[in-house]
């Protein structure tokens, strides 16, 4: 059967206005997605209905039936007999129709003094804040549980690149802690852009406010909200606050895909640095000897839906006039896919990172092979007199060397070091040795352990220090 809204207007005329007011519908319609904020639409409507009482707009009577006829419709949606109809639009729509359904005339006073225009900017609010929690609780897990690996690999010397090139040595522990300082500023980059969200539209009403006198720091408080918002039009059309917490998301995602892509390559057999636990691989159906990092194959790869929701969202809002305007409503489905890819991927990195294991000799012979003592070397040169550039020159020729008698640096016989500059003694020995190196590296910032072990502990301090503001 063909579909009636394709056909031009046609003898059925009637049959296919009824037809093509039922496509608009359902394209028009939100509640598939949105009814994912019935519990804050529900709070904000005992909210405001009480502050309709308060001012004597509402009788305690009608509030109270008000109020136990919402309460009911929220166990009806949790214990999913709620009956969503697509015929009533959105999440708003439909909470209020049964509300009047179950309770007759006051359930239609509900709605004196607000739209739906502040309805939904003050829900979207508060489900962010609701989720801003929860992210930051995952967040906080695997903060903690980098820092745990970063103490106990305090010692493992590695090789750290540049151009992922060998270059220098540095501790297991020093690098697991550069990812937690780019997890810590995400987190304050999330606690940051909810404070900024942290306002009440409600009273803004459609656009212009309302003629009644409203109680908005009664209805701010009661929701834990830490301001009311101070312009009615900016109030419920501006959306930049999902924007932002997007765009925190998106950078966040942008650590996790780098992260995601030093264990791909560190669990390869090239790197052979780590290995992940079985559960979080999979084989391959051809290959018997494949075990395949998919887990953070996939964080890597979701981090691409999350940069495309936050074009979506910026592309969302350009050129908007004021105020409310129903392209609004396409903010929901990109901001919830990426609540939902944060949750994932925060919980998948959680779980796998106490789950991985260090293949510390791996990781030495790394460091050996890729001569990443040299610098340390012609520091110890310097500190005989030797200008720099001299001693870059020098030790340039002892990698030279060693690499072609195939020998660590610290293995060349000191007479031929010696034969390079006259300077090296004995003592260079201590210098060219990785666990020398990274404990000379021992100042505020540096890779030394004993750093590593403090910094260790300075990060659980600031983990308890950076929590979210509760509110509400
Ligand atoms: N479903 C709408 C949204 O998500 C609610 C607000 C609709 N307001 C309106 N005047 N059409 O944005």
């Amino acid at each position: 059967m063909s579909d009636p809204t394709d056909s031009p207007a046609s003898p059925w005329g009637g049959r296919f206005n009824e037809s093509t007011d039922a496509f608009v519908q359902a394209f028009t319609a939100s509640v598939g997605f949105d009814r994912r904020l019935y519990a804050q639409d529900i709070r904000g409507s005992i909210a405001h209905a009480r502050m309709l009482a308060r001012i004597g707009v509402l009788s305690n009577e009608d509030l109270l039936t008000i109020e136990a006829g919402l309460t009911a419709i929220r166990q009806e949606i949790e214990n999913g007999r709620f009956e969503w109809s697509v015929a009533l639009e959105d999440v708003h729509m439909n909470i209020e129709a049964r509300l009047t359904e179950r309770i007759g005339v006051a359930g239609k006073r509900l709605h004196t003094g607000r739209s739906r225009n502040d309805q939904v900017a003050t829900d979207v609010r508060l489900y962010l804040k609701d989720v801003a929690r929860e992210l930051d609780a995952r967040l906080v897990t695997l903060m903690h549980g980098l820092v745990d690996r970063a103490e106990a690999e305090a010692a493992t010397v590695m090789p750290g690149y540049t151009h992922l090139q060998a270059a220098q040595p540095v501790t297991f522990g020093h690098h697991l802690l550069a990812w937690f300082e780019m997890l810590a500023r995400d987190r304050a980059r999330l606690a940051d852009c909810i404070a900024r969200a942290d306002e009440l539209p409600l009273g803004a009403a459609a656009l212009a406010g309302t003629s009644y006198p409203i109680d908005r720091e009664g209805v701010a408080a009661e929701l834990g909200f830490a301001r009311v918002a101070a312009n009615s039009l900016d109030a419920v059309s501006d959306r930049d606050f999902v924007i932002e917490f997007t765009a925190f998301a998106a950078i966040l995602m942008m650590h996790l895909s780098r992260f995601s892509e030093e264990l791909v390559l560190w669990s390869s057999q090239a790197f052979g640095f780590i290995e992940l636990a079985d559960a979080f691989c999979t084989g391959s159906s051809i290959m018997p000897q494949k075990k395949n990092p998919d887990v953070p194959e996939l964080v890597r790869g979701k981090t691409g839906r999350v940069f495309g929701h936050l074009m979506a969202l910026l592309t969302l809002m350009k050129s908007q006039p004021l105020a409310y305007n129903k392209d609004n409503q396409e903010d929901k489905e990109p901001l919830f896919d990426t609540i939902d890819t944060l949750h994932g991927c925060l919980r998948a990195f959680a779980d796998l990172i106490p789950a991985i294991g260090v293949r510390r000799e791996r990781m030495r012979e790394a460091a050996v092979a890729g001569f990443t003592t040299a610098t340390d070397l012609a520091d110890y040169l310097v500190r005989r007199g030797v200008p720099f550039r001299d001693a870059h020159a020098i030790v340039g020729r002892a990698v030279a060397m060693a690499e072609a008698e195939r020998l660590d640096l610290a293995a060349l016989p000191l007479e031929r070091l010696r034969a390079l500059s006259a300077v090296i003694d004995e003592d260079v020995r201590e210098v060219l040795t990785l666990d020398g190196s990274v404990a000379a590296r021992a100042h505020y910032g540096g890779t030394a352990p004993v750093r590593v072990r403090e910094a260790a502990q300075t990060a659980r301090r600031r983990i308890e220090a950076g929590a979210l503001q509760r509110s509400g």
